[in-house]
Order: structure tokens, then C-alpha cells, then sequence
């Protein structure tokens, strides 16, 4: 787990997550432009006028933190990075941070309202151990069926066109893929049904680094809004709640 969790604690490593991955114009901003209107008008939907409390486990430098925001009745970020954390503080001032400390399971805060639990962009490439103790966090988030949702983002679903890149990053410590299969399979093992999914776009993220793709893959990115797509899409959010 202290390896996968190491990475994010190096302060270059936590601007180049900002600043490289998410470059405008790339495909995961693209993602989260599309996963921000998408999911807002969830949240609106699933809760009505009951605001809920937004636990985001994992959350980095406060990216689902920032989609949600105006939409949550309190928001609270708990991640293993000191950098990271600064980084969400930065950003969102209102929102409540929590340093997870290595070995110790992470405590979701205390509050009266429904709750939404956030898992993004973080199970494809954590070891088993940091899924568990996420999926466990989750349990302790939302107790009942009533309590409320976890939404679990998947980045590398395997049955997408993100496996033509299969053969060419094989052995790459990047390069994971998670079934729709796989990420049901884990949130049942928790005790969470999965009742509804959301894909984010079909083009690979390789489309978007060419000059002459681009285009191209942005377009179609565009027009998969308009259709359900989340069984071939290149990124999936999973809606669950306890069985
Ligand atoms: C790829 S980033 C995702 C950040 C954010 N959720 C997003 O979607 O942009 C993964 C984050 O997981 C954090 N992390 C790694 N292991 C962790 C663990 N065991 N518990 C909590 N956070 C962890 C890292 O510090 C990093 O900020």
C-alpha cells in the first residue's frame, strides 16, 4: 500500500497530477468536464432537497470535491498525502481535510446528514489492501441502504478501445485494467449493489495526444453524450449503495 500511496507525497508528483494530467484539452480533462454536468444533475436527482455530506476518500488535490461543490450540505477530503491535501486546501477552502496515516483505517466525520462517498480515479492502480480499506471506508460512511451513495470511478475499464494500447504498455506500472465484472465483484464483497452506471466518453486517452486525432476523438467524445455508452467506455463511474 506504501509504495502506490508514496507516489503523491512528492511535491512535483502532486503538481504534474494538476497541471499534466488534467491539461486542458486532454482526454481526463475532458473526463471530468463530462463527468462534472453528468453528475450534478445526479446528485440533484438522487438526494432532491436532503443535501448530502460529500466524504472523498482518496482526494488528492480536491478534484470531486470541486465537482460537487455548492451541491454538498459539507464536504470532507481524507487522502495519505500532505501535498495533495495542501493542494485540495487551496482550492477549496470551505471543504474539511484528513491526513489518513499509514496502517490506520480511515474514520469518515461525524455528521447528520446523507451521505455521499467519492472513490475516483483511485482503484485501478492501488494494491489490493488500499481498495479494501477504501470499500471499508465506504461501510463506515453509509451504515444503511438509507444512508445514502458511493460513487466509484473506474479509469481503465478493460472492455474499451484503451485495449488496442494493451500489447504496447504491457509491464508498464501505469498501464492497469479493471473489468466491469472486477469493480461489481468488489463492492459486492463490502456489501454494495451497484444500481446504475455512467461512461464518460469511448475515445482512448491516446487520441487526444495527436494533432491530427484530437479532433477527431473529441468530437465523438462529444457526441457519445447523447447515447448510453458506459459498457465500452474508456471511463466508467459506478452509482452503489449498501445491499
Ligand atoms: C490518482 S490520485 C486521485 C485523486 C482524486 N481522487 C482525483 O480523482 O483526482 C490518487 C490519490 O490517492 C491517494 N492515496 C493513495 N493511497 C491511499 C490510501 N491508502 N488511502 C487514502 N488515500 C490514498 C494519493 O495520495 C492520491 O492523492
Amino acid at each position: 500500500m506504501r509504495d502506490y500511496a508514496n507516489v503523491f507525497h512528492d511535491a512535483a508528483a502532486a503538481a504534474r497530477y494538476d497541471k499534466e494530467v488534467f491539461a486542458a484539452g486532454g482526454w481526463a480533462a475532458g473526463v471530468d468536464r463530462r463527468q462534472r454536468s453528468r453528475l450534478r444533475r445526479w446528485v440533484r436527482e438522487a438526494f432532491g432537497d436532503a443535501r448530502p455530506t460529500q466524504h472523498d476518500f482518496a482526494c488528492g488535490s480536491g478534484r470531486s470535491l470541486a465537482m460537487f461543490e455548492g451541491l454538498t450540505a459539507s464536504a470532507h477530503g481524507y487522502d495519505t498525502s500532505v501535498t495533495m491535501l495542501s493542494r485540495a486546501r487551496a482550492r477549496l477552502p470551505a471543504a474539511e481535510f484528513h491526513l489518513v496515516e499509514d496502517g490506520v483505517p480511515a474514520t469518515p466525520a461525524a455528521t447528520g446528514t446523507p451521505a455521499l462517498v467519492t472513490l475516483f480515479r483511485f482503484l485501478l492502480n492501488a494494491p489490493p489492501e488500499g481498495r479494501a480499506a477504501a470499500l471499508d471506508f465506504a461501510v463506515r460512511a453509509l451504515p444503511h441502504r438509507a444512508s445514502g451513495f458511493v460513487l466509484v470511478e473506474n479509469h481503465g475499464p478493460s472492455g474499451s478501445l484503451r485495449a488496442l494500447g494493451r500489447r504496447r504498455h504491457r509491464g508498464e506500472r501505469w498501464f492497469a485494467e479493471l473489468s466491469h465484472r472486477d469493480v461489481g465483484n468488489l463492492l459486492e464483497r463490502h456489501g454494495f449493489t451497484v444500481i446504475d452506471r455512467f461512461g464518460f466518453g469511448v475515445a482512448p486517452a491516446g487520441a487526444y495526444r495527436h494533432g491530427w486525432s484530437r479532433p477527431l476523438a473529441r468530437a465523438l467524445d462529444t457526441a457519445t453524450r447523447l447515447v448510453p455508452h458506459a459498457a465500452v467506455s474508456t471511463d466508467v463511474v459506478y452509482v452503489a449503495r449498501r445491499s
